[in-house]
């Protein structure tokens, strides 16, 4: 089990995410971004891979995109879906995981966005799911993924971490209407390029008691630039452009010295080769 396939996690996904990023925001403007993806590669159809609650998918369908959701946690699946139902929008969402996902069509662009290519923790899960990924797209189609520039000051932070040595993250109000606070406590392995830990979940009642602590865990795995144009090549594809963020910018791809900025967000067009 991992943060998102628990049932309370799934369920306040949306509400911790609003104050997460109301003061760290990496990811202003993403919907836009990737309904311009759609508009620019989407003709063939699309999919939304790790769709989670639907942040995009949902975006994107109300906008007239025809596009799949598909996500590893049945429990975003149905979050996702019941908001989609609420929405009066008729999906496909299909549970299942990125290595072997299949819906029995293929799409001119999968999009897997806001870090979910980060949750696979090996370089081998890494490669299984980008050939998988390939073959769910038309000749030419697009794959786009981001992921963070691995940092090494906050590396080095997250080795002197052990899974127990929790910070303090954010405060929000449940789906239960409880305050609730987020602790988490994340350590870096460098040579598995894990990052993992643990989540808690504080719980307070209307008397400021603690009503329930919750622990889930957490697992993703840091890729360097060089390892992911290395591993698009390797499972047939071609880096097109990676943009730095969701406000157009992008990266020179012949300029090595533009690497390795602090935190950047690198948003990769990966093209399938025929
Ligand atoms: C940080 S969330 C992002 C969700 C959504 N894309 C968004 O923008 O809100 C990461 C998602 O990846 C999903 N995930 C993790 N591993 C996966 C896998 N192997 N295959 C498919 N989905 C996966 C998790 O269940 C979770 O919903």
């Amino acid at each position: 089990m991992d943060l998102h396939d628990f049932q309370d996690v799934a369920e306040n996904y949306d509400r911790y995410l609003e104050a997460m990023y109301a003061t760290d925001d990496h990811h202003e403007h993403f919907q836009e971004f990737y309904l311009n993806l759609a508009r620019q590669y989407g003709a063939g159809g699309v999919v939304d891979v790790a769709c989670g609650t639907g942040a995009v998918l949902l975006y994107l369908a109300e906008r007239g995109v025809e596009i799949d959701g598909t996500d590893l946690s049945a429990e975003m699946c149905r979050l996702a879906a019941a908001k989609a139902e609420a929405m009066g929008l008729k999906l496909r969402i299909i549970p299942a995981d990125m290595t072997a996902f299949s819906s029995g069509r293929k799409y001119s662009l999968a999009i897997i966005a806001r870090s979910g290519f980060m949750h696979l923790p090996t370089q081998e899960l890494q490669e299984k799911a980008l050939r998988n990924l390939r073959e769910q797209l038309l000749p030419g189609g697009i794959l786009t993924l981001n992921t963070f520039d691995p940092w090494p000051p906050i590396q080095a932070q997250q080795m002197r971490t052990t899974p127990e040595d929790y910070t303090f993250r954010l405060e929000y109000v449940n789906s239960a209407g409880n305050r609730e606070k987020i602790y988490n406590a994340i350590t870096y392995d460098p040579y598995s390029q894990q990052m993992y830990g643990n989540w808690k979940f504080v719980e307070y009642g209307a008397g400021g008691e603690v009503i329930s602590e919750r622990i889930r865990p957490l697992r993703m795995r840091q890729t360097t630039r060089w390892e992911m144009f290395l591993l698009a090549r390797l499972c047939g594809f071609e880096v097109t452009d990676i943009y730095r963020g969701y406000n157009g910018d992008k990266e020179d791809l012949n300029d090595i010295s533009t690497a390795s900025r602090y935190r950047e967000n690198l948003i990769w067009i990966l093209k399938r080769k025929d």
